[in-house]
């Protein structure tokens, strides 16, 4: 019935989305869906009821217990009475144990405080409903974490690169903070915070904090965000960590037989802190830190405010992967500062931070570098419309009932960042950088939905140069499939020169020894593979490993690339180095294509569950998920 309806459909969305509509739509909507309307704003990631009580202040008291895998304390929330009546405080928690629960009023002693766990609800964990008393200031929840806790991966030693202590970090965006710490698990709750935390005494914790250098390294580690920030951003690491300095105000931390080549990579960190200032206003959140974690860490990079987290994967000698640091730093405007106040807005966070980082990458390594790196952004946003759905192409996402970790496309980053490059062209790079530069102000240290981005563009873009682009254009960018018609795509020249030697390989004229590679940067090798034909004769293949030793190459990328080449085609001479990629490196995006690849043969399968079972000990929970959704589909 909805497919009938797609005009229904599409007026329903765009009128819920700008938070301008009344009863009649939304019961048409009710009518042609069978589903409510969605309430922009309304967090449905989320049990928390922070319009009735808030949480504005969270203190952490934790041990870290490497034996058992579990974090153990307690979490004190500080609570703003926004209606006077309520008298539940909701949270969300998800594996967690819960103790004890007490309650204070300000200054008042502690006592015992009535609580219950609600029912497991798919995706989104256990609400932890408290009783507070009227003159409640604090509530204080005695917890301890599950061995499996979704936002906690525990390393063995063997597991690390230093190979004799224990490894810990957490992973809370989008909806995993609640498996460390009971709290109001939704963005648009912001809180300050400080912790505790108590490790062995030969380790170091670090945090999205204060972390002070040289800090005596005796197994208990204060920390303080005078900030307030949403949950997805708390964040802890634990290992035999060194910290190397970068600059003044950035640096390193990470294993000691990896801090010294992170260190060199990053080195340019400074620099694209100061120009990311000089575009988009002052860095609010004192030192920028990097936090290198273990291979397994299953994203590129994690914003985690002051300390982004960091795959290993990006060390690759020669800098050029280092635009994920780019993008890390950029969330500290788009993002951190402001920030989407549900899932549905995540392409705020992202979009903007694409935006952001490629503009750093321009200033920092220039126009020819930035136009490649965009345009295999964009490639790959292509790749992913071959796969999508209408509803998943759209920016702002219906998410209801889904898991946020289901929907992780390249939609919100790239299609985001192209309808800022439309914006930047038709209004000029210097009024859209003012507007941009206001939105960071004017919205710093809050939440907001797309609704209220769209009336703030309005108001400050649109509007003000009436007749450049109109909000219907900006609409069918964020509610339609797709991209239109008139988007403006990146361009490469050195792309085009791939795709003449790659054609002149493919049809004969040259062999692969006599491709001139000299000048080709990783992401010209890149190109130049991710635009291979799906099929490719076995002598082709042998012949461009030989030349090139692709099978061998130490770029994660160039390999991940490679390999995915390989088994498409059979080339089993690549096995050996697939298995030991697959089970040494964790990071997904690297990693998922590859099983996806493996099962589409009964031979592949065999070989993708072969190594997997070698490789799960090793890979963090949000892995495991996707690895077993490929290897057994029809596991729920
Ligand atoms: N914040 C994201 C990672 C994320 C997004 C985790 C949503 C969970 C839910 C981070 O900034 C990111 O985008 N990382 C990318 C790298 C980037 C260069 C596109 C990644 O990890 O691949
Ligand atoms: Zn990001």
């Amino acid at each position: 019935m909805l497919e009938n309806q797609p005009g229904w459909r599409l007026a329903a969305l765009l009128c819920f989305a700008l938070g301008a509509c009344v009863s009649p739509e939304s019961e048409r909507y009710s009518e042609v869906t069978g589903k409510s309307a969605p309430q922009p704003g309304r967090d449905h990631h989320s049990f928390a009821n922070p319009d009735a009580l808030r949480v504005t202040h969270l203190l952490l008291d934790l041990d870290v217990d490497f034996e058992q895998s579990v974090l153990s304390g307690y979490a004190e929330l500080e609570i703003e009475h926004v209606d006077r009546d309520a008298r539940k405080l909701i949270l969300d928690t998800r594996a967690l144990n819960i103790e004890r629960v007490e309650s204070r009023g300000a200054g008042g002693a502690w006592r015992e405080a009535g609580f219950e766990l609600g029912e497991e609800v798919e995706h989104l964990g256990r609400p932890l409903v408290i009783e507070v008393p009227a003159d409640a200031a604090t509530v204080r929840v005695h917890y301890r974490t599950s061995p499996s806790a979704s936002g906690l991966q525990w390393l063995t030693p063997a597991q690390t690169a230093g190979g004799r202590h224990p490894f810990l970090f957490t992973q809370s965006q989008a909806i995993h903070a609640r498996s460390w710490i009971p709290l109001q698990d939704t963005p648009q709750v912001r809180m300050t915070y400080v912790a505790t935390v108590r490790t062995p005494p030969e380790l170091l914790a670090v945090m999205s904090a204060s972390n002070q250098i040289g800090t005596p390294r005796d197994g208990e580690y204060r920390f303080e965000m005078p900030q307030p920030i949403p949950s997805y951003l708390i964040a802890l690491g634990v290992g035999d960590l060194a910290f190397e300095p970068m600059g003044e105000r950035t640096g390193v931390y990470a294993e000691r037989p990896v801090v010294e080549a992170a260190a060199a990579e990053f080195a340019d960190t400074g620099r694209m802190l100061e120009i990311t200032e000089k575009l988009f206003g002052p860095y609010r959140w004192g030192r920028y830190d990097l936090l290198i974690l273990p291979p397994s860490f299953p994203f590129g990079g994690m914003e985690n405010p002051r300390l982004s987290f960091i795959t290993p994967t990006v060390i690759a000698g020669d800098k050029s992967l280092v635009a994920l640091i780019a993008h890390e730093l950029a969330h500290s405007w788009s993002g951190n500062l402001v920030t989407n106040a549900t899932w549905r807005d995540l392409w705020l966070n992202e979009g903007f931070t694409v935006y952001v980082e490629s503009r750093i990458m321009e200033a920092v390594y220039g126009m020819h570098r930035k136009r490649m790196e965009d345009a295999l952004g964009y490639q790959s946003l292509l790749e992913d419309f071959e796969e999508l759905e209408d509803r998943d192409e759209v920016l702002a996402v219906d998410l209801r009932g889904r898991d946020p970790d289901d929907v992780f496309t390249d939609v919100p980053y790239e299609k985001g960042r192209l309808l800022l490059v439309y914006l930047e062209q038709h209004f000029g790079r210097e009024t859209f950088d003012r507007f941009l530069r206001g939105y960071f102000d004017d919205f710093a240290f809050r939440s907001i939905t797309t609704g209220q981005f769209l009336a703030y563009l309005d108001e400050h873009l649109l509007e003000p140069h009436a007749g450049i682009v109109s909000m219907a254009k900006v609409k069918k960018w964020v509610f339609e499939p797709g991209l239109p018609r008139d988007a403006v795509l990146p361009h490469s020249d050195a792309f085009v020169n791939i795709d003449a030697v790659r054609s002149r390989w493919l049809g004969g004229k040259i062999a692969a020894q006599d491709i001139d590679t000299s000048q080709w940067t990783v992401h010209e090798w890149l190109h130049f593979l991710n635009n291979l034909p799906d099929e490719l004769d076995h002598e082709l293949l042998v012949a461009l490993d030989e030349a090139f030793a692709l099978t061998d190459s130490s770029n994660a990328e160039i390999a991940s690339s490679w390999l995915e080449i390989a088994i498409r085609n059979g080339y089993e001479q690549v096995y050996d180095r697939l298995e030991e990629f697959l089970v040494g490196i964790g990071r997904r995006k690297l990693i998922e294509p590859l099983y996806k690849t493996l099962v589409k043969t009964d031979e592949g399968r065999e070989t993708a569950l072969r190594i997997y079972a070698k490789a799960k000990s090793g890979y963090h929970p949000l892995m495991i998920t996707t690895a077993e959704k490929i290897l057994y589909p029809t596991k729920p």
